[in-house]
């Protein structure tokens, strides 16, 4: 899964002299993260994948860390994205509004922000805000992604 969660969060948090980092298997490609899919939790409505992305600005205040995102497609309904953000508890931090393109390699989808969304970045931004879209690709390695 490729996805840069949100380019101005990223840029307020590089601006303050703040700090992205990645860990456990995700990747930084300009302004994507990659993270790899886990193939353990994977099946036809759920696609989980591993590694996090670490947001620190402000000497520690801001500090919010991005894990192991999944999407779960429901019925009836686009899907949900969650992460695990505060310790090993899972939150809702995305919808699923639209899927913008899909072919035989890579899927992208429109994302926007839940409500426990705008608390995890700190009560600023306002709920649905648009987020960056995220792109699924099929079974290409991290490498080979661009
Ligand atoms: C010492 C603590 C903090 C200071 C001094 C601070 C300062 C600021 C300032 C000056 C802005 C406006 C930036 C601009 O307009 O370019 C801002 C925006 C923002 N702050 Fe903080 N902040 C602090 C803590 C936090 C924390 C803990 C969070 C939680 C995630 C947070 C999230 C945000 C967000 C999301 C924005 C909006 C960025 C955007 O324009 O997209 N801040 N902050």
């Amino acid at each position: 899964m490729n996805w840069g969660v949100l380019s101005r969060f990223r840029r307020y948090v590089e601006a303050s002299e703040g700090e992205i980092s990645v860990e456990g298997g995700a990747s930084r490609h300009g302004d994507e993260f990659v993270f790899p899919i886990e193939h353990t939790v994977t099946d036809g409505a759920v696609l989980g994948f591993s590694g996090s992305v670490h947001f620190r600005a402000h000497g520690g205040l801001l500090d919010l860390a991005i894990r192991n995102p999944r999407i779960s497609w429901q019925v009836g309904e686009m899907g949900m994205v969650d992460v695990a953000a505060r310790g090993m508890t899972r939150t809702d931090f995305a919808i699923v509004t639209r899927v913008e393109h899909v072919d035989s390699h890579s899927m992208t989808v429109r994302t926007k922000l839940t409500l426990e969304g705008v608390h995890l970045l700190g009560n600023v931004y306002p709920k649905d805000l648009e987020l960056d879209p995220i792109r699924i690709l099929s079974g290409n390695p991290p490498a080979e992604i661009r």
